[in-house]
């Protein structure tokens, strides 16, 4: 079996030491906001070349934090793509605020820029581009478009741990940059976890209030806040982890590069990805979905889909998005596959996928 995703094979190294670490928190009794917690913070913002970070409990926290501190006034626009995971959607509702869907640039996985453009009103207070797949959204393209209007990026970073926007790391783009820390990420832990990265020292300020029930002082409760803390012990498996992050990062884009080079079947359309990005997912458009998956199950290769429904087609958002079309976002949910791109993967399983996928 060719496996989508191998976390076991990818800690093999570290695992003793990971399990070292988290043999000594529960020795110390210290499981809410130890000192790993800050180190990972520290580590993190030093990585994404941010001034600071916040950890809390997950990416949808994340992003609903990042939303919530601002502040804005109920129902104000939050311009978002039409393709990307539910969360990022559900934390602008969750926020009290109205998503503005926009389709996504034909043949890549991220946010059209002239779509943007045409979607910005009064109300638009906050643009979320997500840097979906791995692939980099041109932030600096969003910063000319918003000039001096009074309105703020916040960007998805789930999916682009270790991405680059020419030499600058994402999680120092934009406002407020959110990264979800799921266990099959980039960068994952083990359970769920998210982080938050600023600038802006008020924002930072803010968001670690918030993520700890609107509290900087035992009892005193300044905000409305959530509890939302990111976990000692996912806070130690995150640190010896995030010593791994580049070198699995330049496994992903090498697998990635030999996949584009290689596969040659005119039935498969490949995406065009960015050149900063870190390949989360390396995902094909194929018309018959329904005959590839029987040839790779035959073939005992894993595949995912990110994601079967564009976000104006999930069940609980229909009735907000009726009757608009997202013509490329709903294209990529219909064909989209995701290929194996674990950074464990060897050579031999790559060829195999490769001349399984030319066969078809
Ligand atoms: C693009 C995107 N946004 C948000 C999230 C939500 O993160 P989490 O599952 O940690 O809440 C994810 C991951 O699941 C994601 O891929």
């Amino acid at each position: 079996m060719i496996k989508f995703l191998n976390i076991f094979k990818q800690d093999k190294y570290i695992r003793k030491s990971i399990i070292k670490d988290i043999n000594k928190i529960i020795n110390k009794n210290n499981f809410i906001l130890g000192k790993e917690v800050f180190n990972f913070e520290n580590s993190f913002a030093k990585f994404c070349n941010s001034r600071y970070a916040i950890g809390c409990a997950n990416g949808t926290d994340a992003l609903t934090i990042a939303l919530k501190i601002l502040n804005l006034p109920k129902n104000s626009e939050v311009i978002i793509p039409a393709m990307t995971y539910c969360s990022t959607a559900f934390s602008v509702i969750n926020a009290g605020l109205k998503p503005i869907l926009v389709d996504l640039e034909k043949n890549r996985p991220t946010l059209s820029i002239d779509e943007i453009k045409k979607k910005i009103t009064k109300k638009t207070k906050v643009i979320m581009p997500v840097h979906l797949y791995g692939s980099v959204v041109n932030i600096n393209k969003i910063k000319k478009i918003i000039g001096n209007k009074k309105i703020f990026i916040v960007d998805d970073c789930s999916q682009a741990h270790g991405a680059k926007l020419g030499s600058k790391r994402v999680g120092s783009l934009s406002d407020i940059s959110c990264f979800s820390l799921y266990p099959g990420k980039n960068l994952g832990a083990y359970g769920d976890a998210g982080i938050i990265t600023t600038n802006n020292k008020n924002l930072y300020n803010k968001a670690k209030n918030f993520r700890n029930l609107g509290s900087d002082k035992k009892f005193i409760h300044t905000q409305i806040g959530f509890n939302s803390r990111l976990d000692t012990i996912q806070a130690v498996v995150l640190n010896h982890k995030l010593k791994n992050l580049e070198k699995y990062n330049k496994k992903r884009i090498g697998i990635a590069k030999f996949y584009d080079n290689n596969i040659t079947n005119d039935k498969i359309e490949k995406l065009i990805y960015s050149k900063g990005s870190v390949y989360h997912q390396y995902v094909i458009l194929v018309k018959n979905r329904i005959k590839l998956e029987k040839l790779l199950k035959i073939n005992k290769i894993q595949y995912g889909f990110h994601y079967p429904q564009s976000i104006n087609k999930i069940d609980c958002l229909k009735n907000k998005f009726n009757k608009k079309k997202f013509k490329n976002a709903e294209e990529i949910a219909s064909k989209c596959l995701s290929l194996p791109i674990d950074p464990m993967l060897n050579i031999r399983e790559i060829k195999r996928i490769i001349t399984v996928l030319n066969s078809f």
